[in-house]
C-alpha cells in the first residue's frame, strides 16, 4: 500500500505504545522506514516490545513515563530530542477505561480517566508541541472514539475524556498551523486488544456478539487497517489534512444514527409484496 521508505528519517514518539494499537502504529512505522520513541508506565512491556520493533530495522527508545506526570513528561522529550535530534510526530494513543454505571463511579474513578485521556494528551502534547515549534513542524495525532461526539453510557469518564481531545485536535490544528504543525485524529470503532477486551467486554455478557453484529461490515477492526490509516495521516504525503478526524468503523455508529437502518430487518420477500401492492394499486 505504501513506498517501503515512506517515514524513512522521521521520528515519532506514540504514547502507549508498548501494547495493543499503540504498539501496532510503532511496527507498522518501523517497518516504512520512522524511528521510534515508545513510552508508557510499565517499562518491562515497553522494552519487550521495543526488542520486536526492532526486527523492522527500526532504531527503538522505550521510556517509562506516566502521561499525568509533566516533570517525566520533559525528561523523556529531552531524552528523544538528545538521541533523534528531533521529534517529527506524536501519536497521543496511551488511555484509560473501564465500563461502570456512572451513578457507582466514584471521584477517584471519573477522575483517574480524565487526568489520564485528557490531561495526559494535553500534557504530552504541550511538552512535544513546544519542541515541534523549535523545529518549525510536526503531526500530531491522537487516538479518540467514535463516541467522542456521540458519547455513551457506562464509559462516561471516557467519552467525557476523548471529547475533550478532540477540541484540543481542532482548535491546535488551527492555532498551530502557523508553526507547520498539523494536528489530527482517528475514531476507531471496536479493534481487539487485551487492554480494551479486559476491561471494557467481559466474557459471559455477550457483549462481543451484540458488538460484531451492530458493525454493517459484520467485523471488528484489524490492527494493519489502522496502522495504514495512521501511517498515512503521519506522511508528508497527507500534508493538506489538518483539523480532520477519520472515523475506522465499518460503519458502526452510522448503523445506530440512520432513522431507517433497522428495514435491513424486513425479509426480501416482504420487500416484494410491498412492491406487489404497490404496482397493484397503479
Ligand atoms: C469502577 C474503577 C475501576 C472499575 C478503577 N476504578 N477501576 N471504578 N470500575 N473497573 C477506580 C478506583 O476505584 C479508583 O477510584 C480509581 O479508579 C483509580 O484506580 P486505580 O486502580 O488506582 O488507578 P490506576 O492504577 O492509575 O489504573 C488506571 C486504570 C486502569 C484506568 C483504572 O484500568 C489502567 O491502568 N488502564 C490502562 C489501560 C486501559 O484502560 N486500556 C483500555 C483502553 S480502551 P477511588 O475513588 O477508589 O480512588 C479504550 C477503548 C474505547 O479506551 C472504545 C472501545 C470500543
Ligand atoms: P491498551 O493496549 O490498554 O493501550 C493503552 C496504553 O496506554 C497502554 O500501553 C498503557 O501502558 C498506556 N497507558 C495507560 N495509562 C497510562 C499513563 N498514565 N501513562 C502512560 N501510558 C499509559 O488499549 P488499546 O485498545 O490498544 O487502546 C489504544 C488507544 O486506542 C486508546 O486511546 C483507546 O482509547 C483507543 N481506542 C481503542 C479501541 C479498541 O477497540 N481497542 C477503540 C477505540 C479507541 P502502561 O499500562 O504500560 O502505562
Amino acid at each position: 500500500m505504501f513506498k517501503a521508505d515512506l517515514l524513512s528519517g522521521k521520528t515519532f514518539l506514540i504514547t502507549g505504545g508498548g501494547s495493543g494499537l499503540g504498539k501496532s502504529m510503532a511496527q507498522r512505522f518501523g517497518e516504512l522506514g520512522a524511528n521510534l520513541v515508545i513510552m508508557s508506565r510499565k517499562l518491562d512491556v515497553l522494552e519487550q516490545t521495543a526488542s520486536e520493533l526492532r526486527q523492522t530495522g527500526a532504531e527503538v527508545l522505550p521510556l517509562a513515563c506516566d502521561v499525568r506526570k509533566p516533570a517525566q513528561i520533559s525528561s523523556i522529550v529531552q531524552s528523544a530530542i538528545e538521541k533523534f535530534g528531533r521529534i517529527d510526530g506524536l501519536v497521543n494513543n496511551a488511555a484509560g477505561n473501564f465500563i461502570s454505571p456512572t451513578e457507582l463511579l466514584s471521584e477517584g474513578g471519573f477522575k483517574v480517566i480524565v487526568d489520564i485521556v485528557l490531561n495526559g494528551t494535553f500534557n504530552v502534547t504541550q511538552a512535544v508541541g513546544k519542541e515541534m515549534i523549535k523545529a518549525k513542524g510536526g503531526t500530531i495525532l491522537n487516538i479518540v472514539t467514535t463516541y467522542a461526539w456521540t458519547g455513551s453510557g457506562y464509559v462516561v469518564p471516557s467519552a467525557c475524556a476523548k471529547a475533550g481531545v478532540l477540541a484540543l485536535t481542532r482548535s491546535l490544528a488551527v492555532e498551530w498551523a502557523k508553526y507547520g504543525i498539523r494536528t489530527n485524529a482517528i475514531a476507531p470503532g471496536p479493534f481487539p486488544t487485551e487492554g480494551a477486551w479486559n476491561r471494557l467486554v467481559p466474557p459471559g455478557l455477550g457483549i462481543e456478539k451484540t458488538m460484531k453484529k451492530r458493525i454493517p461490515l459484520k467485523r471488528f477492526g484489524e490492527h494493519i487497517e489502522l496502522a495504514n490509516l495512521a501511517a498515512y495521516l503521519m506522511a508528508d504525503g497527507s500534508g493538506y489534512i489538518n483539523g480532520e478526524v477519520v472515523t475506522i468503523d465499518g460503519g458502526e455508529w452510522l448503523q445506530g444514527a440512520g432513522e431507517f437502518n433497522d428495514l435491513e430487518k424486513i425479509p426480501k420477500v416482504v420487500w416484494k409484496g410491498l412492491s406487489a401492492i404497490r404496482k397493484g394499486k397503479k
